[in-house]
């Protein structure tokens, strides 16, 4: 039946069919990874932990190093690609060799030495998938000349810089093509995603003598599709895999019972894997321990990948969220773009803040546009509910997480068939987002997309935004009063800002809510201006708003 309960989730979808297919068909994933085809979210986050498996990081003199190292790697394995990148201000260089087994990895390790490296630094003699390449005595005459080089990529890690984006969208046609453009030029790249699952399996790998099989797990912007290069990396560390214990038999592992609160326990724990990365981890440093907070966290920076890094260890909600948002992303290609922009103009007004407060984040951000694209003004909804992917699931879409929480939701957009009828441009609907929120009952309402509709607030906080996973959460408890009157504010100046440009200026189109900061219009000479704008729409929320809280009021949410 479909209401079947299963416990440690995320393992259990790869069939054995699907683990062949892993390992027999890397270089056609490396395509499907590439194309636009539709991937389901675990599908896609095993591939890249698979690359990532099978791929080394190696530090390097400079990009030219790239044949030589080629030819070594070739004895031992066979290299599929190779991608160079650069870290630090004084940068150094790094090439991702990606060999087309998981065992050439391991070859390639055991032919690795430690010894020189100790000696000279009384380094921890640990091993991992981080080398550097030394320079060699013999003559280069031994690499083979007629072998094609395998390095993909130059600079890929790579920040586009604010001068440059400026120019580039300055160039654009249409309000549209700036958004596409900003999406295009700022997203998480291919060499960003590797260097990522290599951080996360750097973790898994050094616990897994001692716990065979800890998955660490990302999630959040780094696999969602809503990542900017870079940006932070979200991992949940897990020690249990269910999925192998086998039922049948006779012979049980003794473990270690634990004395305490699961919270203690897992604090206890995080600190250990915190000592663990700070002491032993090659590349890992800046290891700061937030264990008090709701979800306790290890923060850390990898230096060889340029990551920093958010470990939790009971969180695992986060990876269903992220499998809920990037399915949203994949259903129509408006949805990242607009995200994008948004996102940007919350950081350029100063809504948003690199650090967490008491303003609105970057995922509340993000199930506002999702909650918008639900039921725009004006035109038929982009995106379905929550609940009409939840009707869809099927029997392998059923998870209900340790902790009691169903995540269950159709996961293959394929079985999705019904096409949005809205064709709106990407211009009008960030237009219309801005007018959305502007008039927006924060005082009353919260923002539901497991109905798609807005709600009666169930408690009083300024801004409340239903988890859609977790329906008793409000994911913007955080925001102060003040934050929404400046939420409310900004969004009523773009609006503005938008609808009021007649012809191409310096700073047109996109850019211009980009440095909105600086034009200081006040809030009397939006409202007037706007007055006309405001009225018709109010028109139509009011109509919207009252269908709702009749739909809304029906049914029992809590
Ligand atoms: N998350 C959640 N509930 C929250 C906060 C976060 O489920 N109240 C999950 C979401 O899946 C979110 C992830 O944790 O995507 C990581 O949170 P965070 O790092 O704050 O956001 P990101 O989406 O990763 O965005 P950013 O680029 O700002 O890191
Ligand atoms: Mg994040």
């Amino acid at each position: 039946s479909t209401a079947k309960i299963i416990l440690q989730p995320i393992e259990k979808i790869l069939t054995k069919e699907l683990r062949r297919h892993f390992s027999s068909q890397n270089k056609k994933h490396a395509n499907i990874l590439q194309t636009q085809k539709f991937v389901p979210f675990i599908e896609r986050v095993e591939m890249r932990r698979a690359e990532a498996k099978r791929s080394i990081i190696v530090q390097v003199q400079s990009a030219q190093s790239s044949k030589e190292l080629q030819s070594y790697c070739d004895s031992i394995g066979t290299v599929q690609s190779m991608f160079h990148y650069t870290s630090g201000v004084e940068p150094l260089h790094f090439i991702i060799v990606e060999f087309e087994k998981e065992s050439d990895v391991k070859n390639v390790l055991q032919a690795s030495s430690q010894i020189d490296h100790i000696e000279e630094t009384m380094a921890v003699p640990t091993q991992s998938h981080f080398l550097w390449f030394r320079a060699s005595n013999r003559k280069l005459t031994k690499l083979k000349q007629n072998k094609s080089t395998k390095l993909l990529v130059q600079n890929g890690t790579n920040i586009v810089g604010e001068d440059e984006i400026k120019e580039m969208l300055t160039n654009c046609e249409t309000v549209s093509d700036q958004l596409k453009k900003l999406h295009k030029i700022t997203k998480l790249n291919d060499v960003g995603t590797r260097l990522r699952f290599l951080t996360a399996v750097q973790v898994e790998d050094a616990l897994s003598g001692i716990f065979p099989n800890a998955r660490a797990f990302p999630f959040g912007s780094s696999v969602n599709g809503y990542g900017k290069m870079g940006c932070d990396l979200d991992l949940v560390l897990r020690l249990v895999n269910d999925k192998k214990d086998s039922k049948d038999s006779r012979l049980i592992f003794h473990c270690k019972p634990v004395v305490g609160s699961e919270r203690l326990v897992t604090q206890r724990h995080m600190e250990t894997v915190g000592d663990l990365i700070h002491l032993f981890l090659p590349g890992c440093g800046h290891v700061r321990r937030i264990l008090q907070a709701r979800v306790p966290i290890i923060k850390y920076h990898q230096q060889l990948t340029d990551v920093e890094c958010d470990l939790s260890m009971s969180n695992l909600t986060g990876v269903h969220m992220s499998d809920f948002l990037y399915m949203m992303g994949e259903i129509d290609d408006r949805v990242r773009p607009l995200i994008f922009a948004i996102r940007k103009w919350a950081s350029a007004v100063g809504l948003t803040n690199l650090s967490p407060g008491r303003w609105i984040s970057n995922f509340s951000l993000t199930l506002l546009v999702l909650a918008f694209l639900q039921k725009p003004l004006n035109s038929p909804p982009i995106l379905p509910s929550l609940n009409k992917l939840t009707s869809l699931a099927g029997p392998k879409d059923q998870y209900v997480l340790d902790n009691g929480i169903t995540c269950s939701f159709l996961r293959d957009l394929r079985k999705l068939n019904t096409k949005t009828q809205n064709t709106e441009s990407l211009e009008s609907l960030l237009c219309e987002f801005f007018a959305y929120y502007s008039q927006f009952d924060f005082n009353t309402k919260a923002v539901c997309l497991n109905e798609a509709v807005s709600i009666t607030k169930p408690e009083h906080t300024a801004m409340y935004i239903i988890n859609p996973l977790e329906r008793g959460l409000n994911v913007s408890k955080n925001v102060s009063l003040d934050e929404v009157e400046r939420f409310k504010n900004e969004v009523r100046t773009a609006a503005w800002t938008l609808e009021s440009q007649e012809n191409k200026s310096r700073n047109w189109g996109l850019l211009s809510i980009l440095e909105s900061k600086k034009r200081a219009v006040s809030n009397g000479s939006i409202n007037s201006k706007n007055n006309r704008l405001m009225e018709v729409r109010a028109l139509f929320d009011k109509e919207r708003q009252e269908a709702n809280f009749q739909e809304t009021n029906s049914k029992n949410l809590f």
